[in-house]
Protein backbone atom coordinates (compact mmCIF):
# COMPACT_ATOMS: atom_id res chain seq x y z
CA UNK A 1 0.00 0.00 0.00
CA UNK A 2 1.00 3.79 -0.96
CA UNK A 3 1.99 5.57 2.30
CA UNK A 4 0.53 9.25 2.96
CA UNK A 5 3.61 11.45 3.21
CA UNK A 6 5.83 8.92 1.31
CA UNK A 7 5.99 11.47 -1.70
CA UNK A 8 7.69 14.25 0.35
CA UNK A 9 10.03 11.56 2.36
CA UNK A 10 13.51 13.02 1.48
CA UNK A 11 11.88 15.44 -0.59
CA UNK A 12 9.92 17.92 1.59
CA UNK A 13 9.61 21.12 -0.18
CA UNK A 14 7.17 18.74 -2.77
CA UNK A 15 4.85 19.04 0.24
CA UNK A 16 2.61 15.91 1.21
CA UNK A 17 0.27 14.99 -1.49
CA UNK A 18 -1.62 12.04 -0.41
CA UNK A 19 -2.68 9.37 -2.37
CA UNK A 20 -6.36 10.33 -2.75
CA UNK A 21 -5.79 13.76 -4.25
CA UNK A 22 -6.88 14.28 -7.56
CA UNK A 23 -6.60 17.66 -8.62
CA UNK A 24 -7.57 19.70 -11.98
CA UNK A 25 -4.62 20.27 -13.40
CA UNK A 26 -4.21 24.48 -14.42
CA UNK A 27 -2.31 24.45 -17.46
CA UNK A 28 -2.18 28.43 -17.57
CA UNK A 29 0.29 30.06 -15.07
CA UNK A 30 -2.00 31.87 -12.72
CA UNK A 31 -1.60 34.60 -9.98
CA UNK A 32 -3.02 32.59 -6.76
CA UNK A 33 -3.65 34.11 -3.29
CA UNK A 34 -4.95 32.49 -0.19
CA UNK A 35 -4.32 33.28 3.52
CA UNK A 36 -5.28 31.49 6.84
CA UNK A 37 -5.71 33.24 9.98
CA UNK A 38 -3.55 33.03 13.15
CA UNK A 39 -6.40 32.30 15.29
CA UNK A 40 -5.65 28.46 16.42
CA UNK A 41 -3.48 26.11 15.70
CA UNK A 42 -3.30 24.02 12.00
CA UNK A 43 -5.70 21.22 11.67
CA UNK A 44 -6.49 18.41 9.40
CA UNK A 45 -9.37 20.91 7.59
CA UNK A 46 -7.44 22.94 7.07
CA UNK A 47 -5.09 20.73 5.70
CA UNK A 48 -7.10 19.60 2.81
CA UNK A 49 -10.17 22.12 3.01
CA UNK A 50 -6.72 24.62 2.30
CA UNK A 51 -2.77 23.83 2.06
CA UNK A 52 -3.08 20.32 0.20
CA UNK A 53 -4.47 22.62 -2.52
CA UNK A 54 -1.86 25.72 -1.73
CA UNK A 55 1.07 23.07 -2.11
CA UNK A 56 -0.13 21.90 -5.51
CA UNK A 57 -0.42 24.92 -7.22
CA UNK A 58 2.71 25.71 -6.01
CA UNK A 59 4.33 22.56 -7.30
CA UNK A 60 2.20 23.57 -10.40
CA UNK A 61 4.79 26.50 -11.15
CA UNK A 62 1.67 29.00 -10.57
CA UNK A 63 2.41 32.70 -9.14
CA UNK A 64 1.71 32.05 -5.65
CA UNK A 65 1.09 34.49 -2.91
CA UNK A 66 0.58 32.57 0.51
CA UNK A 67 -0.06 35.04 3.98
CA UNK A 68 -1.00 35.00 7.51
CA UNK A 69 -3.98 36.81 8.37
CA UNK A 70 -3.22 38.60 11.29
CA UNK A 71 -5.30 41.46 10.78
CA UNK A 72 -8.27 39.28 10.27
CA UNK A 73 -7.45 37.20 13.60
CA UNK A 74 -7.84 40.85 15.50
CA UNK A 75 -11.45 39.55 14.89
CA UNK A 76 -11.32 37.19 17.39
CA UNK A 77 -8.06 37.62 19.83
CA UNK A 78 -7.34 40.25 21.54
CA UNK A 79 -4.73 39.33 23.06
CA UNK A 80 -1.42 40.59 21.95
CA UNK A 81 0.98 37.69 23.11
CA UNK A 82 -1.17 35.26 22.56
CA UNK A 83 -1.84 36.57 18.96
CA UNK A 84 1.99 37.01 17.98
CA UNK A 85 2.70 33.61 19.12
CA UNK A 86 0.10 32.15 17.18
CA UNK A 87 1.23 34.11 13.84
CA UNK A 88 5.02 32.46 14.45
CA UNK A 89 3.65 29.51 15.03
CA UNK A 90 1.28 29.21 11.66
CA UNK A 91 4.45 30.61 10.22
CA UNK A 92 6.53 27.53 11.07
CA UNK A 93 3.74 24.86 10.28
CA UNK A 94 3.20 26.20 6.78
CA UNK A 95 6.76 26.37 5.69
CA UNK A 96 7.14 22.82 7.86
CA UNK A 97 4.02 21.45 5.25
CA UNK A 98 5.80 22.32 2.47
CA UNK A 99 5.36 26.22 1.56
CA UNK A 100 8.62 26.77 0.05
CA UNK A 101 9.96 30.34 0.25
CA UNK A 102 11.63 29.96 -3.30
CA UNK A 103 8.86 29.62 -5.68
CA UNK A 104 6.18 31.05 -3.40
CA UNK A 105 5.82 34.77 -1.84
CA UNK A 106 4.99 33.93 1.98
CA UNK A 107 4.54 36.57 4.55
CA UNK A 108 2.51 38.08 6.63
CA UNK A 109 -0.71 40.18 6.21
CA UNK A 110 0.43 43.27 8.54
CA UNK A 111 3.85 43.95 6.08
CA UNK A 112 1.72 45.18 3.25
CA UNK A 113 -0.24 48.15 5.30
CA UNK A 114 -1.68 48.78 1.54
CA UNK A 115 -4.12 46.17 2.20
CA UNK A 116 -6.32 47.95 4.84
CA UNK A 117 -5.85 51.15 2.35
CA UNK A 118 -7.49 49.03 -0.63
CA UNK A 119 -10.07 47.86 2.13
CA UNK A 120 -11.30 51.37 2.99
CA UNK A 121 -11.28 52.45 -0.80
CA UNK A 122 -13.21 49.26 -1.06
CA UNK A 123 -15.88 49.97 1.97
CA UNK A 124 -16.91 53.31 -0.30
CA UNK A 125 -18.28 51.02 -3.16
CA UNK A 126 -19.55 48.60 -1.09
CA UNK A 127 -23.08 48.35 -0.09
CA UNK A 128 -24.55 47.15 3.92
CA UNK A 129 -26.80 45.18 2.43
CA UNK A 130 -23.82 42.58 0.77
CA UNK A 131 -22.22 42.72 4.10
CA UNK A 132 -25.37 42.04 5.90
CA UNK A 133 -25.97 38.56 3.85
CA UNK A 134 -22.35 37.47 5.37
CA UNK A 135 -23.21 33.56 6.53
CA UNK A 136 -19.54 33.56 8.29
CA UNK A 137 -20.67 36.79 9.98
CA UNK A 138 -24.00 35.59 11.25
CA UNK A 139 -22.37 32.38 12.17
CA UNK A 140 -19.89 33.99 14.35
CA UNK A 141 -22.44 36.00 16.15
CA UNK A 142 -24.48 33.40 16.83
CA UNK A 143 -21.77 31.91 18.74
CA UNK A 144 -21.28 34.84 20.77
CA UNK A 145 -18.17 36.34 19.17
CA UNK A 146 -19.12 40.43 19.73
CA UNK A 147 -20.16 42.30 16.15
CA UNK A 148 -17.32 44.36 16.06
CA UNK A 149 -17.21 46.83 13.05
CA UNK A 150 -14.29 44.90 12.36
CA UNK A 151 -16.08 41.03 11.93
CA UNK A 152 -18.27 42.80 9.75
CA UNK A 153 -15.99 44.40 7.48
CA UNK A 154 -14.24 40.91 7.40
CA UNK A 155 -15.07 40.56 3.81
CA UNK A 156 -13.98 43.97 2.64
CA UNK A 157 -10.66 43.12 4.02
CA UNK A 158 -10.34 39.48 2.67
CA UNK A 159 -11.49 41.08 -0.87
CA UNK A 160 -8.59 43.49 -0.33
CA UNK A 161 -6.31 41.00 0.39
CA UNK A 162 -6.88 39.18 -2.95
CA UNK A 163 -7.59 42.18 -4.96
CA UNK A 164 -4.13 43.70 -4.47
CA UNK A 165 -2.00 41.40 -5.73
CA UNK A 166 -4.09 40.79 -9.16
CA UNK A 167 -5.27 37.50 -7.82
CA UNK A 168 -6.67 34.88 -10.43
CA UNK A 169 -7.11 32.14 -7.80
CA UNK A 170 -7.91 31.39 -4.90
CA UNK A 171 -7.68 28.32 -3.31
CA UNK A 172 -10.27 27.77 -0.07
CA UNK A 173 -12.59 25.55 1.05
CA UNK A 174 -16.29 25.51 1.01
CA UNK A 175 -16.83 27.75 4.35
CA UNK A 176 -14.84 30.86 2.29
CA UNK A 177 -16.52 30.42 -1.17
CA UNK A 178 -18.73 33.32 -0.21
CA UNK A 179 -16.30 35.65 0.86
CA UNK A 180 -14.50 35.08 -2.84
CA UNK A 181 -17.74 35.64 -4.26
CA UNK A 182 -18.30 39.19 -2.77
CA UNK A 183 -14.56 40.15 -3.67
CA UNK A 184 -15.87 39.36 -7.23
CA UNK A 185 -19.25 41.44 -6.62
CA UNK A 186 -16.96 44.15 -4.93
CA UNK A 187 -14.41 44.58 -7.75
CA UNK A 188 -17.06 44.41 -10.42
CA UNK A 189 -17.99 47.54 -8.22
CA UNK A 190 -15.05 49.18 -8.37
CA UNK A 191 -14.88 48.95 -12.07
CA UNK A 192 -17.99 50.21 -12.47
CA UNK A 193 -17.55 52.96 -10.68
CA UNK A 194 -14.34 53.97 -11.88
CA UNK A 195 -15.06 53.01 -15.75
CA UNK A 196 -12.11 50.99 -16.24
CA UNK A 197 -10.69 47.67 -15.73
CA UNK A 198 -8.42 48.58 -12.54
CA UNK A 199 -9.08 45.56 -10.67
CA UNK A 200 -8.86 41.56 -11.39
CA UNK A 201 -11.82 39.34 -11.16
CA UNK A 202 -10.99 36.41 -9.28
CA UNK A 203 -12.47 33.28 -9.06
CA UNK A 204 -12.32 30.80 -6.42
CA UNK A 205 -10.46 26.91 -6.26
CA UNK A 206 -12.16 24.76 -4.36
CA UNK A 207 -11.99 21.16 -4.67
CA UNK A 208 -15.57 19.05 -3.79
CA UNK A 209 -13.97 16.04 -2.76
CA UNK A 210 -12.78 17.51 0.30
CA UNK A 211 -15.00 21.23 0.44
CA UNK A 212 -15.64 20.17 4.07
CA UNK A 213 -13.50 18.11 6.42
CA UNK A 214 -15.85 17.20 9.65
CA UNK A 215 -14.36 17.53 12.81
CA UNK A 216 -14.59 14.93 15.62
CA UNK A 217 -18.47 15.96 16.61
CA UNK A 218 -19.07 15.33 13.01
CA UNK A 219 -19.86 19.29 12.58
CA UNK A 220 -17.34 21.09 10.20
CA UNK A 221 -13.84 20.75 12.00
CA UNK A 222 -13.19 24.38 13.05
CA UNK A 223 -10.99 26.08 15.37
CA UNK A 224 -13.86 27.70 16.17
CA UNK A 225 -15.92 24.24 17.27
CA UNK A 226 -13.18 22.74 19.89
CA UNK A 227 -13.80 19.66 17.37
CA UNK A 228 -10.34 19.67 15.29
CA UNK A 229 -7.25 17.23 15.00
CA UNK A 230 -4.56 19.36 15.06
CA UNK A 231 -1.54 18.44 12.82
CA UNK A 232 1.53 19.44 15.05
CA UNK A 233 0.87 16.65 17.83
CA UNK A 234 2.88 13.89 18.78
CA UNK A 235 1.23 10.76 17.41
CA UNK A 236 0.50 9.77 21.43
CA UNK A 237 -2.01 13.14 21.36
CA UNK A 238 -2.90 11.64 17.93
CA UNK A 239 -4.18 8.96 19.45
CA UNK A 240 -6.01 10.64 22.24
CA UNK A 241 -7.77 12.95 19.46
CA UNK A 242 -8.40 10.33 17.36
CA UNK A 243 -10.10 8.10 20.22
CA UNK A 244 -12.68 10.77 20.99
CA UNK A 245 -14.18 10.98 17.59
CA UNK A 246 -17.93 10.88 17.93
CA UNK A 247 -19.74 7.37 16.21
CA UNK A 248 -22.68 5.13 17.19
CA UNK A 249 -22.80 2.18 19.27
CA UNK A 250 -23.76 -0.49 16.52
CA UNK A 251 -22.10 -2.91 18.17
CA UNK A 252 -18.41 -4.59 17.16
CA UNK A 253 -19.85 -7.32 15.20
CA UNK A 254 -22.59 -6.32 13.32
CA UNK A 255 -22.02 -4.64 10.27
CA UNK A 256 -21.89 -0.69 9.93
CA UNK A 257 -22.46 2.13 6.99
CA UNK A 258 -18.97 3.35 6.22
CA UNK A 259 -20.68 6.49 4.71
CA UNK A 260 -22.76 7.14 7.68
CA UNK A 261 -19.11 7.18 10.25
CA UNK A 262 -17.42 10.38 10.84
CA UNK A 263 -14.02 7.58 11.16
CA UNK A 264 -14.43 6.57 7.91
CA UNK A 265 -14.80 10.09 6.33
CA UNK A 266 -11.19 11.17 7.93
CA UNK A 267 -10.12 7.60 6.60
CA UNK A 268 -11.15 8.17 3.03
CA UNK A 269 -8.62 11.76 3.29
CA UNK A 270 -5.53 9.79 4.22
CA UNK A 271 -5.92 6.25 2.63
CA UNK A 272 -5.35 5.47 -0.89
CA UNK A 273 -8.08 3.88 -3.12
CA UNK A 274 -7.64 -0.04 -2.59
CA UNK A 275 -7.79 0.54 0.85
CA UNK A 276 -11.10 2.76 0.71
CA UNK A 277 -12.88 0.24 -1.05
CA UNK A 278 -11.17 -2.45 1.52
CA UNK A 279 -11.75 -0.50 4.80
CA UNK A 280 -15.51 -0.19 3.53
CA UNK A 281 -16.21 -3.77 2.72
CA UNK A 282 -14.86 -4.29 6.68
CA UNK A 283 -17.45 -2.22 7.60
CA UNK A 284 -20.07 -3.24 5.91
CA UNK A 285 -19.07 -7.42 6.40
CA UNK A 286 -19.20 -6.88 10.34
CA UNK A 287 -16.36 -8.16 13.25
CA UNK A 288 -14.76 -4.62 12.44
CA UNK A 289 -14.94 -2.23 15.15
CA UNK A 290 -14.89 1.57 15.43
CA UNK A 291 -12.20 1.06 17.45
CA UNK A 292 -10.34 -0.52 14.63
CA UNK A 293 -10.88 1.75 12.18
CA UNK A 294 -9.76 4.62 14.40
CA UNK A 295 -6.50 2.92 15.20
CA UNK A 296 -5.91 2.38 11.25
CA UNK A 297 -6.94 6.32 11.18
CA UNK A 298 -4.38 6.97 13.81
CA UNK A 299 -1.59 5.39 12.29
CA UNK A 300 -1.92 6.63 8.65
CA UNK A 301 -2.07 10.43 10.57
CA UNK A 302 0.81 9.94 12.45
CA UNK A 303 2.71 8.68 8.71
CA UNK A 304 0.99 11.65 6.47
CA UNK A 305 2.22 14.45 8.92
CA UNK A 306 5.87 12.17 10.10
CA UNK A 307 8.18 14.49 8.19
CA UNK A 308 6.70 17.80 8.51
CA UNK A 309 6.40 17.31 12.04
CA UNK A 310 10.14 16.67 12.41
CA UNK A 311 10.50 19.77 10.02
CA UNK A 312 8.22 21.88 12.25
CA UNK A 313 10.37 20.85 15.27
CA UNK A 314 13.81 22.16 13.74
CA UNK A 315 12.26 24.97 12.23
CA UNK A 316 10.74 26.46 15.96
CA UNK A 317 14.51 26.25 16.98
CA UNK A 318 15.27 28.55 14.21
CA UNK A 319 12.85 31.26 14.66
CA UNK A 320 15.53 33.50 12.93
CA UNK A 321 15.51 31.64 9.44
CA UNK A 322 11.39 32.10 9.57
CA UNK A 323 11.37 36.14 10.60
CA UNK A 324 14.07 36.44 7.65
CA UNK A 325 11.62 34.22 5.18
CA UNK A 326 8.53 36.73 6.21
CA UNK A 327 10.57 39.74 5.80
CA UNK A 328 11.72 38.66 2.40
CA UNK A 329 8.04 37.47 1.20
CA UNK A 330 6.46 40.69 3.01
CA UNK A 331 8.93 42.94 0.96
CA UNK A 332 8.08 41.08 -2.58
CA UNK A 333 4.29 41.29 -1.56
CA UNK A 334 4.35 45.16 -0.69
CA UNK A 335 6.15 45.63 -4.09
CA UNK A 336 3.56 44.14 -5.87
CA UNK A 337 0.55 45.74 -3.55
CA UNK A 338 2.34 49.37 -4.18
CA UNK A 339 1.50 48.96 -7.98
CA UNK A 340 -1.95 48.26 -7.74
CA UNK A 341 -2.54 51.18 -5.22
CA UNK A 342 -0.99 53.64 -7.49
CA UNK A 343 -3.27 52.48 -9.80
CA UNK A 344 -6.32 52.40 -7.81
CA UNK A 345 -5.22 55.54 -6.31
CA UNK A 346 -5.34 56.96 -9.74
CA UNK A 347 -8.48 55.89 -10.91
CA UNK A 348 -10.12 57.02 -7.82
CA UNK A 349 -8.62 60.75 -7.95
CA UNK A 350 -6.60 60.18 -4.45
CA UNK A 351 -3.53 62.13 -4.89
CA UNK A 352 -0.31 61.54 -2.73
CA UNK A 353 2.21 63.64 -1.82
CA UNK A 354 5.02 61.48 -1.01
P1 LIG B 1 -11.15 27.52 11.06
O1 LIG B 1 -12.56 27.30 10.58
O2 LIG B 1 -10.62 26.37 11.80
O3 LIG B 1 -10.98 28.83 11.81
P2 LIG B 1 -9.82 28.92 8.98
O4 LIG B 1 -11.00 29.84 8.91
O5 LIG B 1 -8.55 29.49 9.49
O6 LIG B 1 -10.24 27.63 9.79
O7 LIG B 1 -9.59 28.31 7.54
C1 LIG B 1 -8.42 28.38 6.79
C2 LIG B 1 -8.64 27.64 5.50
O8 LIG B 1 -8.92 26.25 5.76
C3 LIG B 1 -9.85 28.17 4.69
O9 LIG B 1 -9.54 28.09 3.31
C4 LIG B 1 -10.94 27.22 5.05
O10 LIG B 1 -11.92 27.14 4.04
C5 LIG B 1 -10.18 25.90 5.19
N1 LIG B 1 -10.88 25.02 6.14
C6 LIG B 1 -11.00 25.21 7.47
N2 LIG B 1 -11.71 24.21 8.04
C7 LIG B 1 -12.06 23.37 7.03
C8 LIG B 1 -12.81 22.15 6.96
N3 LIG B 1 -13.31 21.60 8.05
N4 LIG B 1 -12.97 21.58 5.76
C9 LIG B 1 -12.44 22.13 4.63
N5 LIG B 1 -11.72 23.28 4.62
C10 LIG B 1 -11.53 23.89 5.80
N1 LIG C 1 -11.15 34.30 5.78
C1 LIG C 1 -10.16 33.27 5.54
C2 LIG C 1 -10.43 32.12 6.53
O1 LIG C 1 -10.97 32.32 7.58
C3 LIG C 1 -8.76 33.77 5.71
C4 LIG C 1 -8.43 34.79 4.67
C5 LIG C 1 -8.19 36.13 4.88
C6 LIG C 1 -8.29 34.56 3.27
N2 LIG C 1 -7.91 36.73 3.70
C7 LIG C 1 -7.96 35.82 2.70
C8 LIG C 1 -8.44 33.44 2.46
C9 LIG C 1 -7.78 35.96 1.32
C10 LIG C 1 -8.25 33.59 1.09
C11 LIG C 1 -7.94 34.83 0.53
O2 LIG C 1 -10.07 31.04 6.24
Amino acid sequence: MAVPGARFRGSLRAGPLTPGFRGPTIRRIMRVLSGIQPSGQLHVGNFFGAVRQFLKLQEEGHECFYFLANYHALTSIQDAARLAELTRHLATGYLALGIDPDRSVFFCQSDVPQVTELCWMLNCVCPVSLMEKAHSYKDKIARGLAASMGLFDYPVLQAADILIYDSNLVPVGQDQKQHVEMTRDLAIKFNRAYGAEVLVVPEPYILSAVAVVPGIDGQKMSKSYNNTIEIFLTPKQTKKRVAQIVTDSTPLEDAKDPEACNVFALLRLFADDAEIEELAGKYRAGGYGYGHAKGRLTELINEAFAPARERHEQLLKDPDYVRDVLRDGGRKAREVAEATMARVRDAAGIVTHR
